[in-house]
C-alpha cells in the first residue's frame, strides 16, 4: 500500500469542484500539492484556503507549454510527481443535429467549435498532462498513479456527443497505458486506472437545468448527487491500493439501475 504522506499530486482543474475536493483529501492526509487551473482568481482563492505550502500554475491545458510547466514545477518544488489527476474539464450540451417539429427537417447543428472545444480541453489536454508528467515521473525514478476522470456519461448520454465521447476515452487510456507501462517495465511502480462518477455536486452540475436534474436523480438509487468528497475518496483508495490497475472505477449511487418502472 502506498502512503499519502509527503506524496505529491498534480491535479488539474484544481480550483473545481472534484479537484478540489482532492486537494483537501490529499493534504488532510499530509501530502503535497501542485494546484493548475486556467481559472486564475478561482485558484488563488483555493491557494488561500489550503495555505502557503500548495504550489499553484496557471495552466491551460490544451497548450502544450503550459503543461511541461506545470510538470516542471513540480518537479522543482517537490522533486517527485506521485499523483497525476488531470480533472480539468467542460460540458457543452447540444444535439448533433436538431430537428424542426413542424417540417421534420434539420433547423440546428452542433457547432464544429462547440465539438471541438470540448475535445481539446476534456481530451488533448489530459493528453499532454500525462505526457509531460509521465515523462517526469519515470526520469525521476518516481512511485505512482496516473489517475484520469471518466463519467457514466462514458456509457453515452444524449446532448452530449462530444462530452461522452471523451469520458469514453478516459476508460480506455488506463488500458492503453497499463499495457505501454508493462511493456518497458514500468508497471510495477507507475499505475493508471480511471474513475467514474455519476452526477457529483459540483458547479459543472449545479449549472444544469433543474428539472432536468430533478428528473435524473428520481431514479437514482441513492438519492443525491454524489459528493466531490466521495470521489476524492475513491482517488485515494486507489492510489494506496497498488493492486488497482488498468480499470475503470465508478461511483454513481446506482444510477441508471434505479428506474421504478
Ligand atoms: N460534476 C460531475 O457530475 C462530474 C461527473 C463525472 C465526471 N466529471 C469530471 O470531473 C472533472 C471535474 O469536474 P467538476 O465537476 O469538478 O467541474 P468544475 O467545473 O467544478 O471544475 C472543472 C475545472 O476545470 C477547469 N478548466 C476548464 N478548462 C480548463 C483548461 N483549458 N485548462 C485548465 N483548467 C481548465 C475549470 O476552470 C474548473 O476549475 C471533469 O473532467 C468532469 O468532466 C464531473
Amino acid at each position: 500500500m502506498l502512503e499519502i504522506k509527503d506524496a505529491v499530486a498534480v491535479i488539474t482543474g484544481g480550483s473545481g469542484g472534484i479537484g478540489r475536493a482532492l486537494a483537501r483529501y490529499w493534504q488532510a492526509r499530509g501530502g503535497k500539492l501542485v494546484l493548475a487551473d486556467v481559472a486564475e482568481a478561482a485558484l488563488e482563492k483555493a491557494r488561500e484556503e489550503l495555505g502557503p505550502e500548495t504550489v499553484t500554475v496557471v495552466c491551460d491545458v490544451t497548450r502544450e507549454d503550459d503543461c511541461a510547466r506545470l510538470a516542471d514545477t513540480a518537479i522543482e518544488r517537490f522533486g517527485k510527481i506521485n499523483l497525476v489527476a488531470p480533472f480539468a474539464g467542460i460540458i457543452l450540451d447540444g444535439l448533433l443535429v436538431s430537428t424542426d417539429r413542424e417540417t421534420g427537417k434539420v433547423n440546428k447543428k452542433m457547432s464544429l467549435a462547440t465539438f471541438q472545444k470540448v475535445i481539446d480541453i476534456n481530451l488533448t489536454g489530459v493528453f499532454l498532462t500525462v505526457r509531460e508528467s509521465v515523462e517526469r515521473m519515470i526520469n525521476h525514478g518516481c512511485r505512482g498513479l496516473v489517475c484520469l476522470i471518466s463519467s457514466t456519461g462514458s456509457l453515452g448520454t444524449a446532448g452530449q456527443i462530444n462530452y461522452s465521447s471523451t469520458k469514453a476515452a478516459m476508460s480506455v487510456m488506463p488500458k492503453v497505458l497499463t499495457a505501454e507501462f508493462f511493456r518497458r517495465g514500468l508497471a510495477d511502480r507507475i499505475r493508471c486506472a480511471a474513475v467514474a462518477p455519476g452526477y457529483v455536486g459540483t458547479e459543472m452540475v449545479r449549472g444544469m437545468n433543474q428539472k432536468a436534474l430533478d428528473k435524473i436523480l428520481a431514479d437514482v438509487p441513492l438519492g443525491r448527487l454524489v459528493e466531490p468528497e466521495e470521489v476524492a475518496s475513491l482517488v485515494g483508495e486507489i492510489y494506496r491500493n497498488e493492486a488497482l490497475a488498468g480499470e475503470t472505477y465508478f461511483i454513481h449511487g446506482g444510477l441508471r439501475l434505479g428506474s421504478r418502472g
